[in-house]
């Protein structure tokens, strides 16, 4: 039998409000009554005014929601009017008109009423895309939540808990989604094969009802590992038929498939390089194969040497994605995407904004997030990144084009999902502020962080302002306190190696993986200036002018970009080390207190809640001490220098 879970933002109670009396829906022009919109119409009105008497198009009810599709709306646009005799929701196609009806549906529960709306909206990113990294048995990879609820033991799983999926999500905008893990190779099973295609049909048909195309992450050698080609080369007319007959089989047999996700010679993957050939060969076979069917190649940047000698301080991780791709700006075809994870490294709590969003001026980009806190607590630790992926999109690449932020360069973001089979499907609670907030934030990256926050707070917990102030508080300092207790200044890598759980300050310094913070006696950072390994020179001017001095560097990057000793004088007056030793020691305050107000909220939140939260602060103070005494003790053993106030270094 399948484990209860929770229905999160969905779970509509009754409004307070007195509501009786008919109530009616019209289909009007394009509306099938059995479309998903008109479904998640009802099981909202009749949950939220259950003293309504729900019918279909009767003229005279005394409330009156009508639905149409519009031509001249962008298909998933839709434009919204309500006030308190009725609503109309106009979808550019249905799954605008989804869209649009999740807004009314949101603004009731927000507003606790029905309000007036008048407004016209439409996604700014086309695609929006979550990847899972869930394995066919039934693991994910970097998974804190769970086990997968897409795959158990080599099966593909379709239950409720897949419909109520797809409505989270269609709920917040995401309109794609790849469901297995970018690892490909070394799968037992490998879904390029028809035993498969039945499952995927019936995935891809309950998923495109909710506007979801269904993406599939393929391995590049899957012409030897699939089809016993002796070889994957992209330029061999024997794989690229092997590949466009594959496609023309798949997509023929899966209703909603949007396409293939390359993770392609990064991390032992295989990919073009073994052939000779580069990534624009290898992306633009797959992406030919694909055309026919209006399928996308989604092909990841995420490439660079995994095998580097420490000792080797010219070879800098930072570049690879840059030197790898830039060069082959304006040749990719027209359905490929490469998506960029958002810092050149990993993920980091800090990192810089990827370069390759400035200079990729002729290909089309997605910017690749991860919900998955790998890097940020793994769902033990609060850490709401909705703050940091704004600051993100918002950034101005200053390549010369009018409009210069990330937003401007990219035409969709996708975001590693944090997702499982736990009760409240992120394994923390308040890590579905991220899920949440990445789809709000991709359709309307107008609204500000502290917006989409707030709404989720409210559609989650309800209205009581003290729980929506003290989880707003928590929520939005989250991210700045995780930062200050566990890595400074942009450091990175700081981490145990392997599951990236806890400190270990040398744990990724002598290892293959590029990621060494050269901490001395007397200075601590990398120059990637000109004078060291020139990364800061990927940036157009004022950046790399600015990246290049610790002068003008700001603080939060200092040490991601140069090598400064520890009596470095920040811009806050401070030295280098003695913000080191201050910020560890604010963060871990921060951990205190967020652990502190939120067992305040006892008797406020539901008991599940509460007892799930408790434990997850509890051992986010734990780890945060742990963090402190450990990057506090490292600083201070090397360098020899005290802290002002005298406190304890250990
Ligand atoms: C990180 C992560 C891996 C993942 C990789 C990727 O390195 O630790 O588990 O496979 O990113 O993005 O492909």
């Amino acid at each position: 039998m399948e484990a209860a879970y929770s229905k999160l933002w969905l779970d509509y109670k009754p409004l307070d409000i007195p509501f009786s009396g008919s109530l009616a829906i019209r289909c009007l022009k394009g509306v099938r009554r059995d479309c998903a919109a008109v479904s998640e119409l009802i099981t909202a009105l009749s949950t939220l005014l259950p003293g309504a008497e729900l019918t279909f198009g009767a003229d005279s009810a005394a409330f009156i929601v009508e639905l149409d599709i519009a031509d001249y709306l962008s298909p998933e646009g839709y434009t919204l009017s309500a006030d308190e005799r009725g609503a109309s929701v106009s979808g550019g196609s249905e799954a605008g008109l989804l869209y649009g009806v999740f807004d009314y549906i949101r603004a009731l529960v927000t507003e606790q009423g029905l309000t007036r709306i008048s407004r016209k909206v439409s996604p700014a990113l086309p695609l929006r895309m979550l990847d899972h990294w869930d394995n066919a048995d039934g693991s994910i990879e970097r998974g804190y939540s769970g086990r997968s609820f897409f795959f158990r033991d080599n099966e593909i799983i379709i239950s409720d808990r897949t419909v109520q999926y797809a409505r989270l999500l269609a709920s917040v905008g995401i309109n794609a989604v790849a469901i297995n893990n970018v690892n490909v190779r070394g799968e037992a099973v490998r879904f390029l094969t028809s035993a498969y295609y039945q499952k995927l049909d019936m995935l891809g048909e309950l998923l495109g009802r909710w506007g979801i195309s269904l993406y599939l992450s393929v391995d590049f050698s899957a012409p030897m590992s699939v089809g016993g080609l002796p070889a994957a080369d992209p330029l061999d007319p024997a794989v690229q038929s092997w590949w466009r007959e594959k496609a023309r089989e798949i997509f023929s047999s899966v209703r909603g498939l949007g396409g293939f996700l390359v993770k392609a010679d990064s991390e032992g993957q295989p990919g073009p390089y073994a052939y000779g050939r580069d990534h624009a060969d290898g992306a633009n076979m797959l992406a030919r194969a694909l055309k026919p069917w209006g399928g996308k190649v989604i092909w990841r940047c995420f490439v660079y040497n995994c095998s580097q000698d420490w000792r080797d301080t010219r070879t800098d991780r930072a570049c690879a994605g840059y030197n790898t791709f830039a060069p082959l700006d304006g040749h990719f075809d027209d359905n490929v995407i490469l998506q960029v994870k958002n810092g050149p490294m990993d993920f980091q709590v800090r990192e810089p904004v990827h370069p390759l969003f400035g200079v990729m001026k002729n290909t089309a980009l997605a910017a690749e997030f991860q919900l998955a806190q790998e890097y940020t607590g793994q769902q033990l630790h609060v850490c709401c990144l909705i703050p940091m992926f704004r600051e993100i999109m918002e950034f101005r690449m200053h390549n010369g084009r009018d409009k210069d932020r990330v937003l401007d360069m990219i035409s969709g973001a996708a975001a590693v999902s944090n997702t499982g089979d736990s009760f409240c499907w992120t394994g923390s609670e308040l890590a579905g502020a991220n899920l949440y907030g990445f789809g709000r934030l991709c359709f309307q990256p107008e609204l500000s962080a502290e917006d989409i926050i707030d709404e989720w707070v409210t559609l989650m917990f309800g209205g009581n302002e003290e729980v929506s102030e003290k989880l707003l508080y928590i929520l939005l300092g989250s991210h700045e306190a995780y930062e200050k207790y566990t890595v400074p200044l942009g450091l990175g890598w700081m981490c145990k190696p392997n599951h990236h759980y806890g400190p270990d300050p040398w744990g990724y310094e002598f290892d293959r993986w590029g990621t060494y913070n050269r901490a001395d006696r007397d200075a601590v950072g990398i120059d990637r200036s000109g004078r060291g390994t020139g990364y800061s020179e990927l940036y157009y001017p004022p950046l790399c002018d600015i990246y290049s001095s610790p002068e003008t560097c700001p603080d939060e990057l200092l040490l991601f970009f140069c090598r400064v000793p520890y009596t470095h004088v920040l811009k806050s007056g401070k030295t280098l080390i003695q913000h080191i030793y201050d910020s560890h020691f604010e963060g871990c305050e921060q951990a205190e207190e967020f652990y502190r107000l939120f067992r305040s909220l006892e008797g406020s939140i539901d008991a599940e809640t509460f007892r799930n939260g408790c434990e997850r602060f509890k051992e986010q103070l734990r780890c945060a001490k742990e963090w402190r005494d450990i990057v506090n003790a490292f600083f201070h053993r090397l360098s020899g220098i005290e802290d002002e106030h005298g406190r304890r270094l250990y």
